[in-house]
């Protein structure tokens, strides 16, 4: 037998596609028991007036169907005895195709996607209720479609009206986010498969854009390689907004303008990632413009780096997503004391949050269909610990604004305009040599049996890589 491959690019993938489709499903049915749960495609977003953009499947239908056409509505029914799973799709329609692009249809829909039954869109209302009423408790997420939970509320309360004599039908309500989200947390092989190239395909896009960064080079002229690069390997496009920001527009977290020129003296900071078949990457990369660190930003660089390592090794079974943040803001804080941006015992500073005046965001996040991908970071008051087929990104950062200012004591309540905080510890002024640097590095990580996989590896981040 042939090794077994998983390519997205291989005559195999499809089919391993499908099996992989169907053991989430299964899984999910196992997680809803005798439940029965809908699923609801997108709607259309608007660019302006009648003209919508590229349509995007919701995530929670395309994961349970990888189906991605609009006006769909998915059906598990593990109690029903023939039709487990049953889907509601546009029919083909000659015209409305000729404008809107083709339609897989109910025949096609049937062959395709692994159904036991598919209907027209058109007869849900004629057949939900016999779905419906397999299931004692109804799992649907509530508050995204008003029209559609009309429809479904107006369903479920007849349902209950006749449960005196019927004895059948969902007593309940429950959101299926919480036992699907588990799901989508923890990625199949054929789900990492995807990963792997939507990640493949943006570090080709950052080693470019590396090479033809030079002073002169106008940030959008990146922005454009790498996303030219993004679409030419079969990617849908950037994953989120694209940020090419040079010198100070590094410090701006959600820089996406992308309009300046490059300088001599400046770093580049890159946060590009690239979606490819609904899966994402998300990678950071920060640079000399002129292939050489000042010593200030290299200084900063190392910090960063040191740090980002640092919370990386954290990422194992049994650690959390806060033995990690925890361990970035500890390297970073003591940096910042040792490099003179900081004053005071690191402990202090960490526990009044005076490093958030130069780190002010988390150290990562799920990564998936998703950029800002689902699962719990917490549970109740417990962190929720890492496990196998998670995907994190690591992403720590430091950013001195221009017009940064050393953080002063929060103003104390009571009735003295005056009063201060006596304990606090005082912050040394800024110098201007560390203003205007923006550094952040993001790799995505895959959590192991044993540890992590660094599964951005292939993009540079070592200063003797970035330097030349
Ligand atoms: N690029 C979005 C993020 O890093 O979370
Ligand atoms: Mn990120
Ligand atoms: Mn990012």
């Amino acid at each position: 037998m042939a090794p077994f491959t998983l390519d997205p690019l291989a005559p195999s993938w499809s089919v391993q596609w499908r099996e992989d489709l169907k053991l989430r499903r299964d899984r999910l049915m196992a997680a809803i028991g005798s439940g029965v749960a809908i699923f609801r495609s997108a709607p259309p977003a608007v660019m302006h007036n009648d003209v919508e953009y590229g349509y995007r499947q919701d995530s929670d239908f395309y994961y349970v169907t990888g189906f991605d056409e609009p006006e769909a509505v998915a059906v598990l029914a593990p109690n029903h005895p023939d039709h487990a799973y049953v889907l509601f799709v546009r029919p083909k329609d000659r015209l409305a195709e000729t404008w809107s692009g083709r339609r897989l249809g109910v025949e096609g829909a049937l062959m395709e996607l692994g159904a036991d039954a598919v209907y027209g869109i058109d007869e849900l209302e004629d057949h939900l209720a016999a779905y419906l009423e397999t299931g004692d408790r109804l799992f649907y997420g509530l508050g995204r479609d008003r029209a559609f939970d009309e429809l479904l509320l107006g369903q479920w309360r007849s349902l209950l009206r006749r449960r005196q004599k019927t004895g059948k039908g969902p007593i309940a309500i429950e959101d299926p986010s919480g036992r699907l989200h588990q799901l989508r947390n923890r990625k199949t092989e054929p789900e990492l498969a995807l990963m792997r190239r939507a990640i493949a395909i943006a570090a080709e896009a950052h080693q470019t854009a590396m090479e033809l960064t030079r002073p002169g080079v106008w940030e959008y002229e990146i922005q454009a390689e790498m996303e030219r690069i993004f679409r030419r390997h079969g990617g849908w496009g950037p994953a989120y907004p694209s940020i090419v920001a040079s010198g100070d527009n590094a410090c701006i977290l959600h820089y996406v303008e992308n309009s300046r020129q490059m300088r001599d003296g400046d770093l580049l900071l890159i946060d590009a990632g690239c979606s490819y078949r609904y899966y994402n990457s998300d990678i950071t990369r920060t640079f000399p413009v002129n292939g050489r660190f000042s010593d200030a930003q290299r200084a900063l660089y190392e910090l960063v780096l040191e740090s980002q390592v640092q919370a990386i090794a954290q990422v194992k079974p049994g650690n959390t997503y806060k033995t990690m943040h925890d361990t970035a803001v500890q390297v970073l804080t003591e940096g910042l004391v040792a490099l003179g941006l900081l004053a005071g015992d690191p402990a202090e500073l960490i526990e009044r949050k005076i490093y958030r005046n130069f780190y002010m965001h988390g150290t990562g996040h799920w990564l998936g269909l998703d950029v800002h991908d689902v699962g719990l970071y917490h549970n109740g008051e417990a962190d929720e610990p890492f496990q196998p087929g998670q995907v994190i990104t690591v992403e720590p950062g430091l950013y001195i604004a221009p017009d940064a200012e050393p953080m002063q004591p929060p103003e104390l309540d009571g009735d003295d305009e005056d009063a201060t905080d006596d304990d606090w510890p005082e912050q040394p002024p800024i110098d201007d040599r560390w203003r205007g640097l923006g550094i952040r590095i993001e790799d995505n990580v895959l959590v192991t049996e044993n540890g992590c996989e660094v599964l951005t590896a292939a993009v540079p981040k070592a200063i003797a890589d970035l330097e030349h």
